[in-house]
């Protein structure tokens, strides 16, 4: 698979905004380790959010030379490491998009989640921007002729950004990675799912628990790493194969219990990986354990199918169907509110996908 395009070049360099707006994502069978270029060593499955999103818009115009010359401004404020992590992917992705190395570009990209929540924003901020780029080559160079193929590269350019990023192009269910009894499942773009998903997955709820709204202490990309020298994670690669055909199984089914029983168990295996790689670290808070339990405690009193996940930090997202949103809410004011930074909650639900920002 491969999008190279040497032809991807102006004639006559233009000017022009695009903007593009994409959500967050939280995964359901983790992507943890990778191989090659971006790849990831098992499939993963996510829910795309509905409210966590990140607005990027790209002004272009012709470059001084024949560099691309980047400048990032997050929330309106200019941002030099971010400069440099895009200037970094740019690298990555200029043979497939030859014509930036044409541009000066400003990025003026915000979050509609509070900055300092703690939330992953590279899934939702490497969509936005790998979208608003294909978007700039379907502009100038007409290159897709169905929305399939647009999203496809989109997906595909947001991986190379960051892994969960490309599940990100999509709403609703999505799988990244080859998997058995899913057609069309690639390790080089998200897939959306959106046959045999029951109706209690419809407009599914994801609370997120903001526990500790600092910056992460080892990144996303060398806990991956270190997953090449754990010794568990060959079994765990087998693991999250049968956990993603057991979740498919429980969502075509309605069968809540699996559900949760696999997402807890995703949650607390992603977790044990970085306390079993070498160097070994921890992410989780006396305050998520605190909730965890809570949370148990609370299922098994009252039988509601309410389960947590966690990505890589100490926050808890909460998933539960619609129909007991009224009590799961009370149930967060009341007992696990005490837990969280400054109160804070935000009260998120699956969402359909990105969109274009009209400019
Ligand atoms: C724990 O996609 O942030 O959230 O590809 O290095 O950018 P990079 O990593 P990233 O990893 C996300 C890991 C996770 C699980 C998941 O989203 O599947």
């Amino acid at each position: 698979m491969n999008y190279e395009s040497p032809k991807l070049i102006f004639k006559n360099i233009p000017s022009g905004k695009i903007g593009w707006c994409s959500p967050s994502n939280i995964a359901l069978v983790k992507y943890w380790g990778k191989k090659g270029l971006q790849l990831p060593s098992n499939p993963s499955l996510s829910f795309t959010l509905n409210k966590s999103q990140t607005e990027t818009i790209i002004d272009f115009s012709p470059a001084e030379n024949n560099k691309c010359n980047i400048s990032f401004f997050l929330e309106g404020i200019p941002n030099t490491k971010f400069a440099e992590k895009i200037s970094g992917f740019f690298s990555r992705i200029i043979n497939i998009f030859p014509f930036l190395d044409q541009l000066d570009i400003k990025i003026y990209s915000k979050n509609t989640f509070p900055h300092s929540a703690g939330i992953a924003s590279s899934a939702s901020g490497m969509s936005a921007l790998a979208l608003a780029l294909c978007d700039i080559e379907n502009q100038y160079f007409e290159s897709f002729s169905t929305e399939k193929e647009f999203f496809r590269k989109a997906s595909y350019v947001a991986r190379l950004g960051s892994g969960s990023a490309c599940r990100s192009i999509y709403g609703g269910l999505v799988n990244w990675g080859k998997a058995e009894g899913i057609n069309n499942s690639s390790d080089y773009f998200g897939h959306e799912i959106r046959d045999n998903i029951n109706p209690v997955f419809e407009d599914f709820q994801d609370s997120i628990l903001i526990i500790d709204a600092g910056q992460k202490k080892v990144s996303s990309t060398i806990g991956h790493n270190l997953m090449k020298t754990n010794p568990f994670s060959s079994g765990r690669f087998i693991q999250a194969n049968k956990n993603l055909q057991s979740l498919l199984s429980a969502v075509k089914y309605g069968d809540l219990e699996e559900f949760v029983r696999i997402v807890e168990l995703e949650a607390l295996t992603l977790h044990s990986m970085m306390m079993t790689s070498s160097p070994y670290f921890l992410l989780m808070k006396p305050q998520t354990i605190s909730v965890i339990e809570k949370i148990w405690e609370y299922r098994k009193e009252t039988n509601v199918p309410v389960c947590f996940t966690l990505d890589a930090g100490p926050n808890i997202h909460m998933l539960y169907p619609y129909d007991y949103k009224e009590r799961v809410i009370d149930f967060i004011n009341t007992e696990l509110i005490k837990y969280t930074v400054n109160n804070s909650v935000i009260h998120d639900r699956v969402g359909s996908g990105p969109a274009k920002i009209a400019i």
